[in-house]
């Protein structure tokens, strides 16, 4: 692996010469970019020794440039370690500044970065510097937590950088995880390709007249969530969508539609030949029994208004009823009794899977980025921790393409 590994300004930057000693031992690369902080703490010359490359430390030096460009640099390296990690440095990652090399390197790079914070207690534990780790953290940065103990300034307390042993086996760890993410995310892929897979997204509005409307909160961000997943995936996938104030690829086959009616009238027309059937769409249970032609009159209705409601169809029901039908995956976003509700719809619906999400006050469900799933069959249940809902795209299609189906066993 080609590791670019960051010293800056902290006493734990000796700590650094050990860890680029491990890292060379086991085969690896390594250059070693120094902030002008570093160079207080220790001299270039140590790490030009130990990893057998000259030692970055400057932007605007011409004869560095001219061996390999700063872009150039971020491109090489396969994983970038900042070990110690001042506060300072950690600032200014968070707020994306360029103006050494190696901030500079991070911001051109889409590479994984690993920070080994270093600092005295109180500039580790400061509202400011713990704000700058959450942030990193939410980016994708892995934030190692500093050891607790007695410190160069004399202090006790959570700030001194982890043994040189430790930050060397989380590399190690966090490439084997990638490593096997990548391979996951293949096997993924090829089970995928070119399988056709139908979703339905969003809410169905039932009209009372020409301005009013029943409706319901989905926002639909699961389900386009699902088929995009899908198509990155390679799936062909056709989309029918509820009103709902979201763009698709152009790649995915777009239905929109309006009613439970209307959505249940497409997925008759293209259910057939697909592989599987996601039913993601908050389906109105109930249509007005007699829409009225024109905008119904207050004055009119002198004891209130009564509306005559009747039922849907259940359209995740009639398809799995189906002969030829593809694979059926209901959701069932619930209030209260979550997963209790959601096995006794797997069964009611003759469903192959369900997932079940808690929606209403204080869930995240309905109309929220992030969702919290789980995953139910006749054969038992995969809970998701809380996750955006494109992760959980992926994560949920990852996870049915481990339901042991496949194209012959479902058209047979
Ligand atoms: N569904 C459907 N057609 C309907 C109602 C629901 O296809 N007319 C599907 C939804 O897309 C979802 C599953 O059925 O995949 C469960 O929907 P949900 O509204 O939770 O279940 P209901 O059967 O409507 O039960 P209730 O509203 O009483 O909880």
């Amino acid at each position: 692996m080609k590791i670019l590994l960051g010293i800056t300004g902290g006493i734990a930057a000796y700590k650094s010469l050990e860890l680029t000693r491990l890292f060379v031992k086991t085969g690896h690369q390594v250059q070693v970019v120094m902030t002008s902080g570093a160079k207080a703490f220790i001299q270039p010359l140590s790490f030009q020794a130990l990893s057998g490359n000259p030692v970055r430390d400057s932007l605007f030096d011409c004869h560095q440039e001219a061996g390999m460009g700063h872009i150039e640099l971020a491109r090489w390296a396969d994983q970038i370690v900042i070990a110690p990690a001042s506060a300072e440095t950690l600032a200014k990652l968070r707020m994306g500044r360029a103006d050494d090399l190696l901030t500079t390197l991070c911001l051109a790079t889409e590479k994984p970065i690993m920070v080994a914070p270093a600092m005295n207690r109180l500039m580790w534990s400061n509202k400011a510097t713990q704000e700058n780790v959450q942030i990193l953290k939410q980016r994708g940065f892995e934030v190692l937590d500093p050891e607790e103990g007695k410190q160069a300034c004399g202090e006790v307390g959570a700030g001194r950088m982890p043994e040189p042993q430790a930050i060397f086996e989380h590399t190690m760890n966090a490439q084997q995880q990638r490593q096997h993410l990548e391979q996951r995310l293949l096997d993924v892929r090829a089970f995928w390709q070119n399988r056709s897979i139908l979703i339905t997204a969003g809410p169905t509005i039932e009209d009372i007249d020409p301005v009013r409307f029943i409706g319901n909160r989905s926002s639909g961000k699961m389900g386009f969530a699902l088929a995009e997943a899908a198509q990155k995936l390679g799936a062909n996938v056709t989309l029918i969508a509820g009103p709902v104030q979201i763009s698709s690829p152009p790649t995915i086959k777009r239905i929109d539609v309006r009613s439970a009616d209307q959505m249940f009238h497409a997925v008759q027309q293209h259910y057939a030949g697909k592989d599987v059937f996601i039913s993601a769409a908050a389906v109105a249970d109930f249509k007005v029994a007699q829409k009225s032609v024109k905008k119904i009159k207050k004055q009119a209705q002198e004891e209130g208004l009564l509306l005559s409601l009747v039922k849907n169809v259940d359209i995740v029901a009639w398809v799995a009823e189906q002969e030829n039908k593809p694979f059926v995956v209901g959701f069932a976003a619930e209030t209260d009794h979550v997963l209790e509700y959601a096995k006794e719809k797997l069964k009611r619906k003759k469903l192959d899977a369900i997932i079940a999400n808690e929606v209403g006050e204080g869930a995240k469900g309905f109309e929220s980025n992030r969702n919290c799933v789980t995953l139910i069959t006749k054969d038992g249940l995969q809970a998701f921790e809380e996750a955006s809902k494109k992760q959980l795209g992926f994560q949920l299609l990852d996870a049915i393409s481990s339901l042991g189906f496949n194209k012959t066993s479902v058209c047979n």
